[in-house]
Parts: C-alpha cells; sequence; structure tokens
C-alpha cells in the first residue's frame, strides 16, 4: 500500500497581520514545502500578493451558497479565484460559535467539491462528550450524513480536533489521537471501502513542535491541523519539517 503524505495546516483564526504573512512568506516560499504545507488565512489575506508566495491556500469557511444577498460571506467561487486548494468546513468554533450543524456543513463540502476546493473537514467532541464516552456517537453523527451523501472521496481531508485540546495548551496523547483517527479510518472503510486508506486523517488541538514528532510517528496520523503554533513561523517550520 501507497504511504499516505503527511500535511501541516496552520489555521491563522482571526490573527496576524501583514507584518506576520511577510514573514511566513519569505520562509514557506521553498519549494521542499511545496506538498507539505498549507495557510488558512483570514480572508482578506488570501488575496494579497504576499499570500502567492506560500505554497498552499485554505479558506477557513465557506459558504453553503454559490452566490447572492449574504451579506458577509464568502463563496467557493471567490476562494478558486483567490488561488485556495483547500478550505476548512465544520470547525468547532464554527459549529458552537455560528450553530453549524451537519445539513449546513454538506452543502459547503458540495459548493466546494463543485468548484474542486478540498474540503478539510473536522470533527470530535465536547469536553462533556468525551467525560460522559460519547466519542464515538458524536464521530457517526459528524461523519455518517458525509458518506449517506457520498461526499467522501480520496482527497477530502479529516481533522480530528477534541474540542478539549483546542487552544488549551493540552492535546490528546498520540495514543489517544492513534485509537480515535484508526475508528475513524475504520467507519470510512466499512461504508465506503478502500478509499479510507488514500484519506489523510490529520489531528488539531495544542499541537506543538514538541509533540509533532510523537504524534506523527502514528501509523493513522497524517499531520496537523494546528492553530496557535501556526502563527509562529519558527515553530510552525518545526512542525512542517515533521511532514517532510
Ligand atoms: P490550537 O488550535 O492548535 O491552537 O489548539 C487548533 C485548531 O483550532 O485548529
Amino acid at each position: 500500500m501507497e504511504k499516505r503524505a503527511k500535511i501541516a495546516i496552520a489555521n491563522w483564526k482571526m490573527n496576524g497581520d501583514k507584518q506576520l504573512l511577510q514573514q511566513f512568506a519569505n520562509i514557506f516560499n521553498q519549494s521542499i514545502f511545496a506538498n507539505q504545507v498549507v495557510f488558512a488565512l483570514p480572508s482578506v489575506f488570501l488575496a494579497d500578493d504576499l499570500a502567492k508566495s506560500l505554497p498552499n491556500l485554505a479558506g477557513q469557511d465557506v459558504s453553503c451558497y454559490q452566490n447572492g444577498a449574504y451579506t458577509g460571506e464568502i463563496s467557493a467561487q471567490m476562494l478558486k479565484e483567490a488561488g485556495c486548494q483547500y478550505c476548512i468546513v465544520g470547525h468547532s468554533e464554527r459549529r458552537k460559535n455560528h450553530h453549524e450543524n451537519e445539513i449546513i456543513l454538506l452543502e459547503k463540502i458540495k459548493r466546494l467539491k463543485e468548484k474542486g476546493i478540498i474540503p478539510i473537514y473536522c470533527v470530535g467532541e465536547s469536553l462533556e462528550d468525551y467525560e460522559q464516552n460519547q466519542t464515538q456517537k458524536v464521530l457517526n453523527k459528524q461523519l455518517l450524513p458525509l458518506m449517506e451523501q457520498n461526499l467522501i472521496d480520496q482527497s477530502i481531508i479529516i481533522a480530528y480536533e477534541p474540542v478539549w485540546a483546542i487552544g488549551t495548551g493540552k492535546p490528546a496523547t498520540a495514543e489517544y489521537a492513534q485509537k480515535i483517527h484508526q475508528i475513524i479510518r475504520e467507519l470510512i472503510l466499512v461504508n465506503c471501502g478502500s478509499i479510507a486508506n488514500q484519506i489523510k486523517i490529520i489531528y488539531g488541538g495544542s499541537v506543538k513542535s514538541e509533540n509533532a514528532q510523537n504524534l506523527a510517528n502514528y501509523a493513522d496520523i497524517d499531520g496537523f491541523l494546528v492553530g496557535g503554533a501556526g502563527l509562529d513561523w519558527i515553530e510552525f517550520r518545526k512542525i512542517a519539517e515533521v511532514c517532510l
């Protein structure tokens, strides 16, 4: 079986400025990172000339509509024109703060696929669900609708991000992350067949240079979705190097 290449995705969220973008552009314009690194920048930076020096770009979100009177929203076509190859869908901050559920998220994935943009679909349990052993149930709820609507293909990226690990400085242990990634892959295998072995399942939640290598050593951990450490180019370069 062909080995899955690893990937490091920096999600800047609503952080950063032009100066930071310049620093990252200086470092990540090297071709060694061409396939391994993606930047989910705030949308206004995606279209900036400096962003063109970065290897791959992602939207942090997309509208579930194609176009129209939706003030503040950004369409899949606009992301494509800004040069995005990827887009995050269903980050826990969107699920929680903007009440996004699977019905909306499936539409977003469809809009992206229509434009050939690869969705980075986020899943993961809350602290409460974790403490009540509901992780598997949550993952089924988040993933099965995609399978029912044939939205899983080999290019989709699944980001497993336990909500209790995001921005807390308390990452999941690598053993726990591996266990959940394996559960996710088996769920895809049962429902979609052997493409499960080609799909990247990446981990997010307090990834730092100090824990990235250990996580990456596990068979089903195919890279990272990085928040805080993705705003520090020294840190993020080390994380990206783990993925080379
Ligand atoms: P964090 O964020 O790395 O700051 O925990 C991860 C994420 O929200 O994707």
